[in-house]
């Protein structure tokens, strides 16, 4: 953590610095100003998020002064030393958001008494509450596993999300080796059978990381061993996962087992990934028969069309009317970028990113996080347009 010191008294910095230095993590003092009128004329150009204020010497009339330094810093927790003598002072630095009062000269235990409890609420608002998206193949080879390993790919390199996908294959789980070429070290039933263990730190540990933002705990590869996954284990891993990533999307294989059951359960939305031929329309009218008869709302269900090709025999509208959920995405064939793609391991985005089908991985990318880009100039025209590319 990062403090922001406001004193000019050079022994209380170096107090605070080694103390600081003491804690684990560490608490750095970044930088220093003697007033709050320094530090409110020299911002930090890196916002610190923890502002110590000495206020010994501080005057009622210097509430103003905490007041501007709060809204400079609005997602800082603030701490007050010294300026108990000052009744008024304190009340309106409580108004200002300041949460610890210590006296000085400073009394070591309670500085990190203090600090824990910022610690421990800084933690709180740091987790995160991520979606639950679930793709399922209507018929086997429908492109689930392709369109969920490379749509996290998207969603963490165009939209800067965190992204766990899960595999939750019971048997010749492949989703790894659609975007990676690393042998994965731990795969989901090493995480259930250590699930006392489960924090983020030791989820993100048994990760295939594709990319700086996502990364993939793959299916047990010994079907023996994926046994060791038991429906109780994943309510676990997703309640942790929810706190730690933005996005946690399960390639949900063809065969549903108590454990993808019990995912789909708590699932947000539900993909079904479909090509637009009858065989893969009946299939998917058995599968949201199924959803329908567990008590799931069709509002959490949005088809997505793989491989589609304008003006065939069938239209997007006839598979509406003939299964009554809403398709909200296609994607288009492109059979060179895909095969390449899946063939080398490599995300279809990074492999061939103006390709048919990495343009439209950025589109389903804009609708799930329904980003608000100015018209002229969204993301795809980033992504795609001429060398001033954010991404
Ligand atoms: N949009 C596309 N354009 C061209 N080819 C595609 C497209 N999507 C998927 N494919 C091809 O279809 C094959 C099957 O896709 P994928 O493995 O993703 O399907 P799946 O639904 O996961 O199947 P399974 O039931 O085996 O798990 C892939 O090897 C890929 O080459
Ligand atoms: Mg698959």
């Amino acid at each position: 953590m990062k403090a922001l010191l406001i004193s000019h008294d050079s022994q209380l910095y170096a107090e605070l610095a080694s103390q600081g230095a003491a804690r684990v993590p560490p608490l750095k003092m970044a930088a220093n100003r003697a007033s709050m009128r320094d530090a409110l004329d020299r911002p930090v150009a890196e916002p610190p998020e923890l502002l110590i204020i000495d206020a010994s010497d501080a005057t009622a009339g210097d509430v103003d002064l905490l007041e501007r330094l709060a809204r400079t810093y609005p997602s800082a927790s603030m701490m007050l030393l010294g300026g108990q003598q000052q009744p008024d002072l304190l009340i309106r630095a409580m108004r200002a958001g300041v949460r610890e009062v210590l006296p000085l000269p400073l009394v070591h235990r309670a500085f990190h008494e203090a600090m824990d409890r910022i610690a421990a609420t800084a933690g709180k608002a740091a987790l995160r509450d991520g979606k639950v998206l679930a793709f399922i193949a209507c018929k086997g080879g429908s492109g689930a596993t392709f369109i969920s390993t490379n749509f996290g790919y998207a969603l963490a390199t165009l939209a800067d999300k965190k992204v766990l996908l899960i595999d939750l294959h019971g048997q010749f789980g492949d989703a790894a080796l659609y975007v990676s070429d690393q042998k994965p070290q731990m795969t989901l039933s090493d995480v259930c059978s250590q699930i006392a263990r489960i924090d983020g730190p030791f989820l993100e540990s048994c990760l295939v990381h594709v990319a700086p933002g996502f990364g993939v705990l793959a299916a047990a590869d010994d079907p023996a061993q994926s046994r060791e996954a038991k429906p109780e284990h994943i309510d676990t891993i997703l309640r942790v996962a929810r706190q730690h990533y933005d996005f946690i999307l399960l390639d949900v294989g063809r065969q549903i087992d108590a454990v993808s059951l019990r995912a789909l359960d708590t699932t947000d939305t539900i993909y079904p990934v479909l090509q637009l031929a009858l065989p893969d329309i009946r299939d998917a009218r058995r599968l949201l028969d199924i959803f329908r008869s567990l008590g799931y709302s069709l509002e959490n269900i949005r088809l997505v069309v793989n491989r589609y090709e304008k003006g065939g025999k069938l239209r997007l509208q006839d598979l509406h009317s003939a299964l009554g959920a809403e398709v909200v995405h296609t994607v288009p064939n492109d059979y060179i970028a895909v095969t390449d793609s899946v063939n080398q391991g490599v995300p279809v985005l990074q492999l061939a990113r103006t390709s048919a089908a990495a343009r439209s991985l950025a589109e389903l990318v804009e609708m799930v996080t329904a980003r608000r880009v100015p018209e002229s100039k969204g993301l795809f025209d980033r992504l795609f347009g001429r060398g001033d590319s954010d991404y």
